[in-house]
C-alpha cells in the first residue's frame, strides 16, 4: 500500500486532526488508534522514539510499570508487522522511578523485542551533562538507544556517520600493509557511547517542550538507518524533532502526538526544515569548555 492511501486510511477515521508539510505529517492522535487504522504491510524503514517514562512529565500519566510495559509492548507490536525486513527500531530510553528505586527501560522492554524475535545491534549510551542534581544516588548523566533490526538484512550507512579520527595519520608498522595508512579516509566509527548535549534552556533547539530530543542524536540514526527517501516514523513525536531529523537529510516523516501545543511547534520546525530556518546544532559541533566562563573560577567564599 503506497503512502497516500495509508494516510487517507487513517483520515477515513475521522479521529483526528492532521497536519503536514511535504514529505511530513503527524497524526494528532494515540498512536495505538493510527496503528490500528493502518494496514498490516512494511511502511517503516525507521521507527525512533523516545516514549513517555512515566516519571511525572505534564504530558504523562503515572500508571505501575507492569501495566506501562504491557502497553508498550502493545505498541511495539503493532509497528513490528508494519516495519519493513531491512528497517531499524531505535527506542530511546532512562530509568522508570518509583519511590528512589530506578528500573531501567532498556531492561523492562528487552524481552518484548525478544520475544518478537528482533536483534539487537546496539545499546548506545547517550551521554549528557546537564540534568537534576540527586542527594541519595549519583545524579543520572546518560540514557540508552536500544538498537534493534527487523531481520539480518538490515539497511546501515556506516560511511555517512563516521567521524574524524583521532590518528588519521597512523600508518600498519608491520605485516602485508606495513608503512599504509590504517584508517578510513571517511573517519572513524562514532562507536555506541554519544556525547551529544542535551536540549536545555540556552539550547539552540529548545522549544516548549520538556523533553526534547537533540536533533544531532537522531540525525546520526536516520543517515545511518533509513535511505535516501525512505520512510520514518516516530510514534511519541513531541515536537518533531525526529522529524526534522529526517527532512534534514532527505527521508519522509510521520509522527503521532496527542498534545495540541506539541504538534503546532512541531509542524512549525517542519516547515523551518524544509524552509532551511530549522534552529539546529550539529552533533559533531564540539562540547561547550566550561574553563573560559568566568563561572568555572572558584568563589572566593570557598577558598
Ligand atoms: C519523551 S516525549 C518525546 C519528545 C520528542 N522526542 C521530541 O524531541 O520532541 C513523549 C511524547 O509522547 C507524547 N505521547 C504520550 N502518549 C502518547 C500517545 N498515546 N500517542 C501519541 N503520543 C503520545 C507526549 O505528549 C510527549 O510529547
Amino acid at each position: 500500500m503506497c503512502n497516500t492511501e495509508s494516510i487517507q486510511l487513517i483520515r477515513n477515521k475521522k479521529l483526528i486532526r492532521t497536519a503536514s508539510t511535504q514529505n511530513s505529517i503527524i497524526f494528532g492522535m494515540d498512536v495505538e488508534k493510527v496503528l490500528d487504522a493502518l494496514p498490516e504491510e512494511p511502511l517503516f524503514d525507521l521507527v525512533v522514539t523516545s516514549p513517555p517514562y512515566d516519571i511525572g512529565k505534564e504530558y504523562e500519566k503515572r500508571m505501575p510499570l507492569e501495566e506501562y510495559v504491557l502497553w508498550q509492548k502493545r505498541i511495539i507490536n503493532k509497528i513490528y508487522p508494519r516495519l519493513k525486513d531491512t528497517g531499524s527500531i531505535c527506542w530511546e530510553v532512562g530509568n522508570y522511578i518509583n519511590n528512589g528505586e530506578i528500573a531501567p527501560l532498556d531492561i523492562e522492554l528487552a524481552p518484548i523485542f525478544k520475544e518478537l524475535n528482533m536483534p539487537l545491534r546496539n545499546r548506545i549510551v547517550w551521554h549528557f551533562g546537564h540534568g537534576l542534581h540527586s542527594k541519595r544516588r549519583f545524579s543520572g548523566r546518560y540514557e540508552v538507544i536500544m538498537w534493534y533490526t527487523k531481520t539480518d538484512d538490515y539497511f546501515f550507512d556506516l560511511d555517512s556517520v563516521r567521524i574524524p579520527a583521532k590518528y588519521p595519520g597512523k600508518r600498519h608498522f608491520k605485516g602485508p600493509n606495513k608503512g599504509e595508512l590504517s584508517g578510513n579516509p571517511l573517519g572513524k566509527n562514532p562507536e555506541d557511547v554519544w556525547d551529544i548535549p542535551n536540549v536545555k534552556s540556552n539550547h539552540v533547539e529548545k522549544t516548549i517542550h520538556p523533553c526534547q530530543f537533540p536533533v544531532g542524536l537522531i540525525e546520526r540514526l536516520v543517515l545511518s538507518m533509513a535511505p535516501q527517501d525512505g520512510l520514518v516514523f516516530d510514534p511519541f513525536a513531541g515536537v518533531a524533532s525526529s522529524g526534522v531529523a529526517a527532512l534534514m537529510n532527505n527521508r519522509h516523516f510521520w509522527g503521532c502526538e496527542i498534545v495540541k501545543e506539541y504538534i503546532d511547534v512541531g509542524m512549525r520546525r517542519l516547515q523551518e526544515t524544509l524552509d532551511g530556518t530549522v534552529k539546529y546544532r550539529p552533533s559533531n559541533k564540539p562540547l561547550y569548555d566550561p574553563s573560559s566562563s568566568r563561572l568555572s573560577e572558584i568563589p572566593n567564599e570557598w577558598k
